[in-house]
């Protein structure tokens, strides 16, 4: 496989690239996602039912960000956009790890802890301060909703910024999947396709994911170990 800085790469990142910075992965333990059912907290169904709940989950994942950081599998990535024209990086993580080591062509398919939305106008805010990250609910300052929500796609809900997300991969040349267990779809089908469009697929993660027949190239290991081992070797071929 070789990389000419014309090429165009789409990147797909899973919770397995911030493993090693701490952060639990989804499927790791049956389903159960920090001692909850991933429909008891991720739904828009368990906000409804009980709000207290869900965002009391939350704002342990958003306090969570204070104590974490990037690991060499983000900063790899950095100097993969760097090189490249076109690249984009997407990620169904709603950590801010790919940010902070410094990732720009970035999109968050399923929405960000950092952020609070208001159901009532749509304010979306940055909101990592002190009186943000309490168990009290956070008011919108535009309005009189007395709740934000987090800024989280929950199953049932749209992904963010799909138009842009397809218009990238329909035409990459190289797909990049990193630590994902191809489960969730709609995230879980850009690899075929980028399968279909004939762009070179690469499957980095520790178990063989759901799709793994898929990729032309398969990876099996640490993101922390691989990602920047496989980086250094494209970027000097
Ligand atoms: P999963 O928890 O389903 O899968 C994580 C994958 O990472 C697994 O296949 C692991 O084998 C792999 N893995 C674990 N540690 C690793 C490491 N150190 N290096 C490389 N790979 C490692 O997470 P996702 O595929 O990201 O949605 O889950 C997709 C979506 O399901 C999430 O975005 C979330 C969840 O419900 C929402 O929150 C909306």
């Amino acid at each position: 496989m070789m990389f000419q800085s014309n090429s165009r790469v789409v990147v797909l990142t899973g919770a397995g690239i911030s493993a090693e910075s701490g952060i639990r992965t989804f499927r790791a333990n049956d389903g159960v996602w920090e001692n909850h059912r991933i429909e008891d907290v991720a739904t828009p169904f368990a906000w409804e039912r009980d709000p207290k709940l869900v965002w009391e989950f939350y704002q342990g994942r958003r306090r969570q960000l204070l104590d974490v950081v990037p690991n060499s599998a983000h900063d790899a990535l950095v100097l993969l956009e760097n090189y490249l024209d076109e690249f984009l990086l997407i990620t169904q993580n709603v950590d801010d790890l790919h940010s902070r080591a410094g990732s720009k062509k970035l999109i968050h398919i399923h929405g960000e802890l950092r952020k609070l939305r208001c159901e009532t106008c749509g304010q979306v805010i940055e909101a990592m301060n002190d009186e943000h990250l309490q168990n009290q609910y956070v008011e919108c300052t535009q309005c009189t909703d007395k709740k934000l929500r987090p800024h989280i796609v929950w199953f049932h809900e749209m992904p963010f910024q799909m138009n842009e997300i397809y218009d990238a991969v329909g035409k990459c040349d190289v797909f990049i999947a990193i630590g994902t267990s191809g489960h969730v779809y709609p995230a879980a089908g850009l690899l075929s396709v980028a399968k279909d469009v004939g762009a070179y697929c690469i499957g980095i993660n520790l178990d063989p994911p759901e799709n793994v027949s898929l990729f032309d190239e398969f990876h099996q290991g640490l993101a922390g170990e691989l990602v920047p081992a496989l980086i250094s070797k494209w970027l000097n071929e």
